[in-house]
């Protein structure tokens, strides 16, 4: 009911806002002259806009005054920094600044509610959120329950700031705002790539930018642990530390080891306690995640005890994928994993907890004679039985610390642990099955909201190859019909999930969560959805990311079809199994070679070929490690025997069954582990538009052979190579 109301009232709101947003840019006109139309650009969208007219000025000496029990020192030091960072402004410079305006913040002694479902124990305290911005001429008052609300309300300013004939204005404006969902998050994977602890403060400041208020942090996986347990030094002594894969990485060697050089790093107890309190002061709660039973291979290279098998490897792998390497359930490992828990717990205030629980695939427990006697002792019927105990084991201990534990949808498997909240992420499914028996939710489901997919098809950037838009996580519906309305108060909110696979750098995390980080805070904060008015808004925020030097994705410019070129992104991939746009083998220093490929199916179409006057074919190629985990479905990738002991590329016509017009060897690249220029290939003229199809014939899945372009030289470029 109250959804309804709001909805109606945002609409009007996005009307008025659309309108000032193409009155002010439309037809790149210069900016208007008019204060009226100054742009109400504000992501994510308010409820409740009432635009006024006329303007307040900020300059140098504007001040800021706080009310009764606001933390002034904190918000004016973040507001005074922002404004100085981004524009230039030197708010309350002290002086008398003649007819310098005045900016309060105000608390309202808890008059305004939360509009978000923020049932007792969500929270440590329940958080307002909602604030009131009302500006004039002379003045702004910024008033809110409490001190987030308050801190939404900056956000809300600096958002509205905009340059007009030389000054900074903000303008006239009653804006009343709260939000639709108390767990408005990203996930970022520090496991599989490491980012620094000042990246992190920097995603914490965009993230606070757009309202978003959950960190979800996942620190251990496979490959790597990267938080420091001071119980246990080797988790990050030995489980934060990784040879990357293949042949460059192995040929790299660290001079001060004679070994190859390690990948890695993790973060202190100290680096943490300076990150909780700094994305605390923005409103972000950082819930961490410690990943259990499965994804534990470096947990279990630093303490093979903790292992299925007796003799695990020492190494923390490099590999993608899904390694079968589970925790044992011997006591000792429960009580490890408690210690960790009870140290993860004195780090991180917040109230949830994240134990993962995902893909843990039950063969080593199956295979265990030991695991087995074990099921048999705690009455666990079946493997998944099994990890349910392990979960609700887990669920008692952080409730006697007082926490709730959170976990993937894989929780539901043998029985969900009494209090556990559910983050769906195969879908919707792992959402509803919890609403239905009175469980909390976090929607992050794949495709859409996993970032790990590409914004659009990029050349240069990593990545899985399937793309999730910036439109399709504007269209996500976080209350879906499937979710009946009586059950609707179980959705927590909406979280999108940034794996680091093939996402190796700081840059490359900016690139793939901005802008469509923007989408995803309006489905979580605003009641209405309203496409037009968030892409009207957008160029805005895309100049922001600009004032803060943050990295974002703009689709480029479809180019034109070349009938004679193709890069691999260019083409058709035959299949789209695991299709990936992976880098080259080639050393970590320096640019690498991005590829589109099938790792299951390395097969492309050049669709649309003018062969009519070609004469040669030259190919680019390329070669990545096969550094996948995918246990049985590695019998399914073809192998096509080769001629010569390094194989080759072989070009068909019109299909992958049609005629053989060129065989490429593959010698010339065989010890290049970054892009090679093959010799061309001959090939007959024929008429017309044709499809051509590129495979690889090779003895084995490893290395990856991949096309990185092809070229038709043609009876008049002949003779120009
Ligand atoms: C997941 O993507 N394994 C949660």
């Amino acid at each position: 009911m109250m959804q309804r109301r709001m909805t109606v009232a945002n609409r009007t709101v996005m009307g008025v806002l659309a309108a000032l947003v193409l009155a002010a840019c439309g037809d790149k006109a210069p900016l208007p002259s008019s204060p009226t139309s100054t742009p109400i650009a504000v992501i994510p969208a308010p409820r409740k806009v009432e635009a006024g007219s006329g303007v307040f000025v900020v300059k140098e000496g504007t001040r800021l005054e706080f009310g009764d029990g606001v933390e002034g020192e904190r918000l004016g030091g973040y507001l005074t920094d922002l404004f100085q960072k981004t524009y230039g402004i030197g708010l309350g410079a002290s002086g008398n600044v003649p007819a310098a305006g005045v900016i309060r913040f105000e608390l309202t002694g808890g008059a305004a509610g939360p509009a978000h479902p923020c049932a007792p124990g969500i929270w440590a305290s329940c958080p307002s959120e909602s604030y009131s911005l009302a500006s004039s001429p002379s003045r702004i008052v910024i008033s809110a329950a409490d001190s987030r609300g308050l801190f939404y309300g900056a956000v809300t300013l600096w958002q509205l700031l905009s340059k007009q004939q030389g000054s900074f204005v903000v303008p006239v404006v009653t804006i009343e705002d709260s939000p639709r969902f108390a767990w408005r998050g990203l996930l970022l994977d520090s496991a599989r790539h490491y980012q620094p602890p000042e990246f992190i403060r920097k995603f914490i400041d965009v993230m606070a930018l757009h309202k978003l208020n959950v960190l979800h942090w996942h620190l251990t996986d496979d490959q790597a642990w990267r938080l420091e347990i001071k119980k246990y030094p080797r988790l990050t002594e030995v489980g934060a530390w990784r040879v990357p894969a293949g042949p460059a990485a192995a040929a790299d060697i660290d001079p001060a080891t004679g070994k190859p050089r390690l990948y890695g790093g993790f973060y202190s107890q100290e680096d943490v306690r300076g990150l909780v309190a700094y994305a605390r002061s923005r409103n972000i709660t950082i819930v961490p995640e410690v990943d259990m039973p499965g994804h534990a291979s470096a947990a279990i290279a630093a303490y093979p005890k903790l292992a299925v098998l007796d003799r695990p490897s020492a190494d923390v792998p490099a590999d993608w994928g899904v390694y079968p390497n589970l925790f044992n359930a011997e006591e000792a490992t429960f009580k490890f994993l408690e210690d960790v828990l009870a140290e993860v717990v004195t780090l991180f205030p917040g109230q949830y907890i994240h134990v993962g629980g995902d893909e843990a695939v039950k063969d080593q427990w199956q295979a265990s004679r030991r695991v087995q006697a074990r099921m048999r002792e705690l009455g666990a019927k079946d493997e998944h039985e099994m990890q349910s105990y392990f979960i609700k084991r887990m669920e008692k201990f952080l409730a006697g610390q007082g926490r709730r534990l959170i976990g993937w949808d894989e929780i539901l498997e043998g029985g969900l642990a009494p209090n556990a909240t559910v983050m769906s992420w195969r879908g919707i499914d792992g959402a509803v099955a919890a609403a239905a028996s009175g469980h909390d939710t976090v929607l992050s489901p794949q495709p859409t909201l996993y970032f790990d997919r590409r914004p659009f098809d990029t050349p240069t950037s990593p990545g899985r190859v399937q793309i999730s838009t910036v439109e399709n996580v504007y269209a996500f519906d976080p209350a879906p019909a499937a979710i009946g309305e009586a059950q609707r108060k179980h959705i927590l909110g909406v979280q999108a999930n940034i794996w680091t696979e093939h996402i190796r750098t700081p840059e490359r995390v900016e690139f793939m969560a901005f802008p469509r980080a923007a989408a995803l805070a309006e489905v979580g904060w605003s009641a209405t959805k309203d496409w037009a008015g968030f892409s009207e808004r957008l160029p805005a925020q895309l100049e922001r990311y600009k004032v803060l030097d943050v990295r974002f994705a703009e689709a480029p410019l479809p180019r034109p079809v070349d009938p004679f070129h193709r890069t691999s992104h260019e083409m058709v991939l035959c299949t789209e199994k695991i299709a990936l746009s992976l880098e080259d083998d080639a050393p970590v220093a320096g640019t690498r070679a991005v590829f589109k490929v099938d790792i299951m199916n390395p097969c492309w179409l050049f669709k649309g070929a003018d062969l009519s006057k070609a004469t040669a074919l030259v190919a680019s190629v390329g070669q990545a490690p096969f550094n996948f985990q995918i246990g049985d479905a590695v019998k399914e990738i073809p192998l096509h025997r080769p001629a010569t002991p390094e194989g080759e590329l072989e070009v068909r016509v019109d299909d992958c069954n049609g005629e053989r017009i060129a065989v490429l060897p593959l010698a010339p690249a065989a010890g290049n582990f970054a892009v090679t220029t093959l010799p061309a290939a001959s090939i007959k003229p024929r008429e017309g538009l044709h499809d051509l199809c590129l495979t690889f014939t090779r003895k084995s899945i490893d290395p990856i052979w991949t096309i990185d372009s092809i070229e038709l030289k043609t009876t008049r470029a002949a003779g120009t190579e």
